[in-house]
């Protein structure tokens, strides 16, 4: 027997890094592989739940069930959120977005010139704390990717962005973060409580969030 916790709820999950570009052949981007996200999307799926995966660029296969939208930039991802956010029940943020892209996008490939070239910079928006804002009866499952000071930064990003979770993970870390197949995180809940994992696979951190997850929606009805 299938156990399907998640059986008609509604998960819309983002992964991958964005690109930002600069011109024709250039762009601004990050380490993001978009596996942690992936895994997340495939396990929610094989837990029933009806997943769309927003991805950035990634080399990824799509996870079987779950239908995906692929994206380059953060102005696209956010767009792509909001077209389903209203009728999303849980979103999970893995996705590393851009804060800031080149203010001007030149048409034709950049010339050498001598001398020091200087790009200009304009922040994106912030695609979570806008969902922080609009949210009515959705979970925000946000994440965190930290140098220094992880405790202080999740937890100032769980109460900025109005999150119910956030997974942080102290990217400096061995086995953590970008690229590989494992992570360490530790899970911190708008009720207060914390989940410190040790390392594992990125399939098991995304196991263990979702429990986490379906833990927390439990208690929120009771
Ligand atoms: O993809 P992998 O190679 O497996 O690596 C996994 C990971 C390191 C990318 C992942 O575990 C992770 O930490 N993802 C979040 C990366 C990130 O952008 O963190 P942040 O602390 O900068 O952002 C905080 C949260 O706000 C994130 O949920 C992010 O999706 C969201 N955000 C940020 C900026 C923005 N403009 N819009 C957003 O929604």
């Amino acid at each position: 027997e299938l156990y399907q916790p998640l059986k008609g709820k509604q998960f819309l999950i983002t992964a991958g890094p964005t690109q930002e570009k600069i011109d024709p052949v250039r762009y601004i981007t990050n380490h993001s592989s978009g596996k942690m996200g992936y895994q997340i999307a495939e396990a929610a799926a094989g837990l029933g739940a009806e997943v769309t995966l927003i991805s950035g660029p990634t080399q990824l296969a799509t996870p079987k069930g779950v239908t995906r939208i692929n994206v380059d930039s953060a102005q696209d991802m956010y767009e792509a959120v909001m077209e389903h956010f209203a009728s999303t029940d849980v979103v999970v943020k893995t996705a590393a977005v851009a804060d800031y892209r080149p203010k001007v996008v030149h048409a034709e490939k950049m010339k050498k010139k001598p001398g020091d070239a200087v790009i200009e910079l304009e922040r994106t928006t912030d695609i979570l704390a806008t969902l922080g804002e609009l949210k009515k009866h959705q979970t925000l499952v946000g994440f965190a990717a930290e140098t220094e000071k992880v405790e202080e930064y999740a937890k100032g990003k769980l109460e900025r962005k109005n999150l119910d979770l956030i997974v942080a993970n102290n990217i400096t870390e061995a086995g953590a973060g970008f690229k590989g197949d494992t992570n360490k995180v530790t899970i911190y809940k708008k009720n207060g409580e914390t989940i410190e994992l040790p390392i594992m696979t990125k399939r098991d951190v995304a196991e263990q969030l979702l429990a986490e997850i379906i833990n927390y929606e439990q208690g929120n009805s009771r």
